[in-house]
């Protein structure tokens, strides 16, 4: 077992841990470079770390964040594109740099240039101290779907029609309307950050879960690769831990 696992009685719990742990690092070191993910999973993080940051327990201004991905097709203006999400749900109610916010452009001209530009800016940051993760109910993370071969680096991924559903909400709840295609970090741009949060609630992540945990690593259940990891912390809730093969620590 080289994950370390938590499990919180509910999701607000969860969130609450994941936000201390997050402000109390930004405490440590200011300059945090953040990797951050979108979804239903992480809305009551995000509420939390703004409330907190109103508060003044947590100041983002020397901050810099990396969203894992975007779809396809979709620019930084659309009311569907991930950027939105994450301007509704939490930058626009942090103390942010602007300038230190990066996003994949799912509008660029050239998707592949797109994919190069998003892997230098992460390294001219210092690469990433802190990846948020989440988990589909298929083991993806990002847009890394599984398959036969996972790609390393950012690169433009087809979606499974299952994440196109579980997207379908961005796109006033019509799956035809959501992006056949993404970008996304690739496997080592997540794995090579220095520590590694990943999230999952409900019963159906329950399957996925045991899976990244118990499971033998595989391209087919793309987060079991975070077992390579030297310090991945997964935090769950008891219906998202259900199906795990060993007891936990509570959190
Ligand atoms: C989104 C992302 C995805 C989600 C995953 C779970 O930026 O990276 O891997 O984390 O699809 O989504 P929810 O939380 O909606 O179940």
């Amino acid at each position: 077992m080289t994950l370390h696992i938590s499990v919180f009685s509910g999701a607000g719990q969860l969130a609450a841990a994941l936000t201390d742990d997050v402000a109390q690092r930004l405490r440590r070191a200011p300059t945090l470079v953040l990797g951050l993910p979108t979804g239903r999973t992480p809305l009551g993080f995000y509420r939390r770390l703004v409330h907190v940051s109103r508060a003044a327990g947590a100041d983002f201004s020397h901050a810099t964040t990396f969203n894992l991905d975007e779809f396809l097709g979709v620019g930084p203006g659309e009311p569907g594109s991930y950027r939105q999400y994450m301007e509704r749900h939490f930058f626009r109610h942090i103390n942010i740099d602007r300038r230190r916010i990066h996003f994949l452009d799912g509008a660029a001209a050239d998707p592949r240039a797109e994919c190069e530009r998003y892997e230098a800016a992460i390294a001219a940051a210092g690469g990433l101290d802190l990846q948020v993760l989440g988990i589909g109910a298929n083991g993806h993370i990002g847009f890394n779907e599984p398959a036969e071969r996972l790609a390393a680096r950012t690169h433009v991924v087809r979606l499974r029609p299952g994440t196109r559903q579980a997207n379908a909400a961005l796109f006033g709840g019509d799956v035809a309307r959501v992006p056949r295609h993404a970008l996304s970090m690739g496997m080592a741009t997540i794995l090579h950050a220095r520590s590694i949060v990943l999230m999952a609630t409900g019963g159906e992540k329950a399957a996925c879960v045991s899976a990244m945990v118990d499971g033998p690593l595989t391209t087919r259940t793309p987060a079991s690769f975070l077992q390579l990891h030297p310090d991945v912390h997964v935090m769950l809730d008891q219906a998202a831990a259900r199906k795990l093969r060993t007891d936990h620590a509570g959190g």
